[in-house]
């Protein structure tokens, strides 16, 4: 009975997401204001910083870098790029991994223009902004490959996708708590992913405090589990995580742009135990 009633939930999730819209919730999310690269208080560069901080402290390193849950983004792997010597891409969506092989395959066609995130990176990284075509370059050549991924099944990945160490780093933005019916579900996740990574590696998480929903495209209401610090720390423990660094980010008002009802975000920097 227990047994139904998740699939339940995690089934109502799927079925969410077979409204959403790349185009629109690129839109939504990377589109100013909140990705405003001259405002120091926007949620974007708040995260490339936090991105760029974990992955040049020295600590994290290895030759493979798993992203969870892509979506049709790329910000989150633009400071991993220059570490790892190979990245997996991976998503739920055909529409998001379609949307991703586009700009990797230098369409011109994709939804959202990367440059400005590009040249920020390398901003971050003391380079020049012109560099950013060498970054875009870098990018290119270090995606292995673009993986359909289900964080709700153990084995989230296909059993060949990966070495049998498992992978030396994770990086997950604003997937786990969208995916999940409740926070039961959410540590579930974050246990399976676990399993990808070898022990020792490390995982960036970037997440939604306090939401409650988001708009996956017009109309596409998708549930999301709200959570609070404490229970970002609870459940990366219960999966077998030691957290080494936990940061906040409050959405300034006009960042509150009526496409999801956030309030916060965090960023994770922890080991596998
Ligand atoms: C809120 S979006 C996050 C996208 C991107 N990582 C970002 O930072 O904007 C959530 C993503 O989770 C994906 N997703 C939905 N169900 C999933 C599942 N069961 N396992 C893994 N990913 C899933 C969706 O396709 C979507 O791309």
């Amino acid at each position: 009975m227990a047994e139904k009633g998740k699939e339940n939930g995690v089934a109502a999730m799927a079925a969410c997401y077979q409204g959403f819209d790349p185009a629109a919730y690129l839109q939504y999310n990377y589109t100013p204001p909140r990705a405003d690269f001259e405002r120091t208080d926007s949620i974007v560069p708040w995260k490339l910083a936090c991105l760029h901080r974990a992955f040049t402290e020295g600590d994290v390193s290895g030759e493979l870098l798993v992203d969870i849950g892509s979506g049709p983004t790329l910000y989150q792997v633009l400071s991993g790029c220059e570490i790892f010597k190979k990245v997996l891409l991976t998503d739920f969506l055909e529409v998001n991994r379609q949307e991703l092989r586009r700009w990797l395959q230098g369409e011109e066609s994709s939804n959202l223009d990367w440059t400005p995130y590009l040249q920020h990176v390398c901003k971050l990284e003391g380079r020049r902004p012109s560099a950013w075509t060498e970054k875009a370059a870098k990018l290119r050549q270090v995606v292995m490959g673009i993986l359909p991924i289900d964080v709700h099944r153990p084995q989230p990945l296909a059993s060949d996708a990966l070495p049998s160490a498992g992978a030396d780093c994770l990086v997950s933005c604003f997937c786990l708590e969208s995916v999940s019916p409740d926070l039961a579900a959410f540590t579930r996740a974050l246990g399976h992913i676990g399993r990808l990574l070898r022990p020792g590696g490390h995982l960036l998480l970037i997440g939604a405090l306090g939401e409650s929903c988001y708009f996956g495209g017009p109309g596409v209401r998708t549930p999301v589990v709200p959570l609070n610090e404490e229970q970002v720390c609870a459940s990366l423990k219960e999966s077998g995580f030691t957290l080494i660094r936990l940061e906040v980010y409050t959405l300034p008002q006009d960042m509150r742009v009526g496409v999801d009802d956030v309030t916060g975000v965090f960023f994770v920097k922890a080991r596998k135990d």
